[in-house]
């Protein structure tokens, strides 16, 4: 590996002005959101262009330097904090949305594009990009498809990956591969752009893609029900998916305590929506596209929840302040999380009716190696996915090690996954043969070794951290 003049060939391809080296690396480009891992990368780069992507993975993979895609570091596993003595590249200048096309109802959006500005944008134009999560005004498209993001509305329009139609990547040698295409359907042989998702950057760099949008819902139904049993919530959300014609968008689930204590810690900047204190709360969200009915049909739908009595109470916003303060509960968590630091938060998945046990299993197995621990489990309980936040007022290796080992135990001894939605990095690499066979392990391997036989892009993350 050679550095020498790296700067100079960096800057005859992106510019003067888009090379920083060494100590000029801002932190924003070398840590993300936990701030778990920091990190020496030899150079950030910002490209312009496709091209200029490739012909910086050319001349890194020349000079045997790796090159990780830094976003908007809204991640939480480590999967894109740069490699030390690595490039970091960054496609900040790569940006724009480039087309949308209200027919196809197509967006075709460079990677470095933020979520909400493309949702914004596709929204000028009457359409709807319905992938919407917490970190919303950070992530980049770009890293929201290196994750197969889920966030609050999968229950109705799936993953990132659901919404992917067209993928343009730069691979480990350079070549560009480019499918930028409006079409859904699409079965002419092996559909590669499903394994480019969710890669983490290990596999290629998405420079642009075709994302399908969905006719703008124009109206919105916002509730916080409560119910006292787990089965109560989940019998409540088949309901209302039924009940509400498939407009059901949103289905929050939050554990009584996790409940208690998110309010308690906003209280002076709201009131709690509702009072603590019974078993479950769930943020329920329902769009269409007629006002009157769709509002009608809601409280009809949520009255008779009660008069059944499968919700104990329920709450509908009346405005949009009421709607987002309801909404805040759930998004606006750094008050209720600032004491709990040092925390680990997990991000776990499993079969719906397998979540009592897990969370028992959880609670049981944090219990037996740290009594002091507290837990507070939330999530997007439709999908299967749940949120745990751990916390015993310190934190180093062996506490960390034990409170993945308690949450990792129960989830794998019910079926479930490690990694629902933030993906696997550096933190969760060890644990990744816990819920993945030694086959399915091999398989990645096989196609990592295929498709980046040197390594150059993202190591340290994934299969390379195990
Ligand atoms: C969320 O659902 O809020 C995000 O996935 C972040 C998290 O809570 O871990
Ligand atoms: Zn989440």
């Amino acid at each position: 590996m050679t550095c020498d003049g790296l700067e100079a060939e960096l800057r005859t391809v992106v510019g003067e002005d888009h090379v920083h080296i060494g100590d000029a690396i801002g932190e924003r480009y070398r840590v993300d959101v936990s701030r778990k891992y920091q990190s020496r990368p030899v150079a950030l780069v910002k490209p312009a262009s496709t091209d200029e992507v490739a012909a910086i993975v050319r001349l890194a993979s020349r000079r045997g330097l790796s090159i990780t895609v830094v976003g908007g570091q809204s991640g939480t596993v480590g999967s894109a904090v740069p490699a030390d003595g690595g490039i970091a590249l960054s496609l900040e200048r790569m940006s724009r949305v480039v087309e949308i096309d209200p027919l196809s109802m197509t967006m075709t959006v460079e990677a470095g594009c933020i979520l909400q500005l493309a949702q914004e944008a596709a929204e000028v134009r009457g359409a709807f990009l319905p992938l919407d999560l917490g970190a919303r005004g950070s992530a980049t498209i770009g890293g929201v498809i290196g994750t197969n993001a889920g966030g609050n509305r999968v229950i109705r329009w799936g993953m990132m990956r659901d919404m992917v139609i067209g993928l343009e990547v730069v691979l480990a040698d350079g070549t560009i591969v480019s499918s930028l295409t409006k079409m859904l359907k699409d079965n002419a042989g092996y559909n590669w752009k499903h394994l480019l998702i969710g890669s983490e950057g290990t596999l290629g760099i998405v420079t642009r893609a075709v994302l399908r949008l969905r006719p703008i819902p124009t109206s919105r139904q916002t509730a916080l029900i409560a119910t006292e049993r787990f089965e109560d919530a989940i019998i409540a959300m088949r309901r209302l998916e039924v009940a509400l014609s498939g407009k059901l968008s949103s289905f929050e689930l939050m554990w009584s305590d996790f409940y208690a204590a998110m309010t308690e810690a906003q209280s002076s900047q709201r009131p709690a929506p509702m009072a603590p204190g019974h078993g479950f709360y769930a943020l329920v969200e329902a769009m269409g596209g007629d006002a009157v009915a769709d509002n009608e049909q809601f409280e009809r739908v949520l009255m008779s929840l009660i008069e059944e009595g499968l919700v104990a109470d329920a709450i509908i916003a009346q405005s949009d302040r009421e709607r987002e303060n309801i909404w805040a509960v759930r998004e606006d968590m750094t008050p209720g999380l600032t004491p709990l630091r040092p925390f680990c938060a997990y991000d776990v998945s499993m079969g719906i009716a397998d979540m009592p046990a897990f969370v028992a299993a959880a609670r049981a197995g944090l219990a037996k190696v740290y009594p002091d621990a507290s837990v507070l489990f939330y999530g997007h309980a439709g999908d299967g996915n749940l949120h745990a936040i751990v916390s015993r007022g310190s934190m180093d290796t062996d506490i960390q090690r034990g409170f993945d080992t308690a949450i990792f135990d129960a989830v794998r001894d019910v079926g479930g996954s490690i990694a629902a939605e933030h993906g696997i990095g550096v933190s969760r690499a060890p644990y990744l043969s816990w819920t993945r066979s030694p086959a399915e392990i091999d398989l990645m391997r096989t196609l990592k070794g295929a498709l980046d036989p040197n390594r150059v892009l993202n190591p340290g993350k994934l299969l390379d951290a195990m």
